[in-house]
């Protein structure tokens, strides 16, 4: 069947890791008709505009994309298009798998976590206001009278919303993504004691989700510091986490860090009938142009998308070459390499062709 999907190849390292990955699953054989689209800071040169309509319109029709990382500047100008991308199609289920697999140097052995975080609302919402602005002024005045806490008068705000509607389709979305994969334990990782109504109600909805499924899955709760020390001593015990936004993001990066760093890392962002597949790291701006970026997360972004289309077969021959190119250690970017100057490393293309060459 052909399938028609969106590509974004983004920015930074972006364009080259996307046209390699595209190449891997092309190898495969797998009937995909890609329709090209920019968005971030490409588009803004091309169109003045962060995220044309005609992308928009290509990933509401085609309901599946392929997207490259996207850079937000720091501390200042345009908000985060990735994040308005998953607001805007309600792409509420951010999942990230960190797998080991074999030949990749890391501390511990058998590492397999889920990392589900809720995308929609928390921190990231985008909800801010600036110290010595209307508003903020108008919201020290309310905190002031309902709390009788008087703030500096030069505080920056940015709100932490968290619904029990929010919280409850993720969570449900966890339990059902970790019985379709057998997985046997849901993990809910919160700051409950000390945000007692945001994380309260995560925890909350958690415990109630959880008693739905009690005869099907493990349900474990855990406070997110105590959870970072634990996944960096034994992150074999682990086996889906689900988080909210902001403990989302940073605990993911953690665990690609347990399982190669974050060239290895891929990831989704679904909601009903909807999905964009994007590795978890970003544009990495020191490494474009340069054919240094790894690959595999943007290919193994790929894998998961090809499952997603049901493309089974396609998604077992594409992960199976990266499988052994990461355990023959040769072709593989510095990044994966023990000494990252290793004069042996190869790059972006080279690591790809080896994969490509791999496939059955
Ligand atoms: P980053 O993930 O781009 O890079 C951090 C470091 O990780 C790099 O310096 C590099 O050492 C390593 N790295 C990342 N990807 C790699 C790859 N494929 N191969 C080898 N090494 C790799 O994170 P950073 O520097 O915090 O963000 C850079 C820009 O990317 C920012 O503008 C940020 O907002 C954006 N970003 C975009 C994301 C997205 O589009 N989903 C996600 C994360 C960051």
């Amino acid at each position: 069947m052909k399938h028609r999907v969106t590509l974004i190849p983004g920015d930074g390292i972006g364009p080259e890791v996307v046209s390699q990955a595209v190449r891997c699953i092309e190898a495969t054989g797998v009937d995909i008709e890609w329709d090209v689209v920019t968005a971030g800071e490409e588009a803004l040169k091309k169109y003045n505009e962060l995220l044309p309509k005609e992308t928009i319109s290509s990933i509401r029709e085609n309901k599946v994309a392929l997207k490259g990382p996207l850079t937000t500047p720091i501390g200042e100008g345009f908000y985060s298009i990735n994040v308005t991308l998953r607001q805007i199609f309600n792409l509420y289920a951010c999942v990230r798998p960190t797998k080991l697999y074999p030949g990749i140097k890391a501390f511990f052995k058998d590492v397999d976590i889920i990392v589900i975080r809720e995308n929609t609302e928390d921190l990231y919402a985008g909800i801010e206001f600036k110290a010595d602005t209307i508003p903020q002024k108008e919201l020290l005045r309310f905190i002031s009278k309902y709390t009788q806490k008087e703030l500096p008068s030069d505080t920056s705000f940015s709100i932490k919303p968290i619904s029990g509607f929010a919280s409850e389709r993720v969570i449900r979305f966890a339990f059902e993504y970790a019985l379709k994969l057998k997985r046997k334990k849901v993990t809910c990782v919160h700051k409950a004691n000390i945000m007692k109504f945001t994380d309260g109600l995560f925890l909350d909805t958690f415990r109630k989700i959880s008693s739905e499924y009690k005869d099907k899955i493990i349900a474990e709760e855990m406070i997110v510091d105590n959870m970072a020390m634990h996944l960096v001593q034994r992150p074999q015990d682990y086996d889906v986490l689900v988080l909210p936004n902001l403990y989302g993001d940073i605990i993911s990066d953690l665990c690609a860090g347990l399982v190669g760093g974050l060239g290895v890392a891929p990831g989704a962002n679904f909601g009903d009938g909807m999905a964009i597949f994007e590795p978890v790291h970003g544009s990495a701006p020191k490494y474009a142009g340069k054919n240094k970026a790894n690959p595999t997360a943007m290919i193994l972004s790929g894998v998961m998308m090809l499952r997603y289309l049901k493309e089974d077969i396609y998604a077992d021959k594409l992960e199976e070459a990266v499988r052994t190119v990461l355990k023959e250690n040769r072709f593989v970017t510095y990044d994966l390499k023990l000494n990252r100057d290793d004069p042996t490393a190869v790059g972006t293309k080279e690591m790809a062709d080896a994969i490509i060459s791999h496939i059955k």
